[in-house]
């Protein structure tokens, strides 16, 4: 039986949507939803072995994704005026270089590619679960926290004070988020 109020339930070694990831930012939630079944099907790819195409498409249109996604983030996170916009982005920054570092093994033959698809594959869903769980749920309470009753459009009620954290709102206090 899984408690959900525990911080325990969040499983950053595998990758799976689950309700504590829920954000209570309906856009952003749907695109952590989509982002999330993307990756996931890179991992699947890699770890399954399919053929080298399927990890190519996999992983370009996970790449996209998540390139298009933090863009979409940090324009919420600026049109509401974010006071930790620029860390945030840092931390998409971090991310973001560290996919285009493995994935500018590509070329480099065959299994450079394939390490580098290893690597991602581990890398990815971890950070990916992690980030949403801790820097990106900053934000949504923030976002709470900041707005009028009634008047945070695209926030489900009761949600952004949900989730597994810690009364000031970090999973993890030593993180940087
Ligand atoms: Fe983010």
């Amino acid at each position: 039986m899984i408690d959900s109020e525990s911080n325990d339930t969040v499983d950053y070694g595998r990758l799976v949507w689950s309700d504590d990831l829920v954000l209570g930012v309906n856009s952003i939630d749907e695109q952590h939803r989509e982002w999330i079944a993307l990756v996931q099907a890179f991992e699947s790819a890699v770890t399954e072995g399919r053929p080298a195409e399927e990890m190519r498409s996999t992983l370009a249109a996970a790449v996209a994704y998540t390139e298009s996604h933090f863009a979409d983030e940090q324009q919420v996170m600026e049109e509401a005026g974010y006071p930790f916009l620029d860390d945030h982005i840092g931390q998409h920054q971090l991310a973001w270089d560290r996919v285009h570092a493995f994935a500018s093994g590509e070329g480099a033959g065959e299994l450079a590619e394939e390490e580098m698809r290893r690597s991602l594959a581990e890398f990815l869903p971890q950070w990916l679960m992690l980030h949403i769980n801790t820097a990106d749920r900053q934000f949504a309470r923030w976002l709470k926290g900041t707005m009028a009753p009634g008047t945070a459009h695209g926030i489900a009620p009761g949600t952004a004070h949900g989730g597994p954290t810690g009364p000031d709102g970090r999973v993890f206090g030593d993180i940087p988020v």
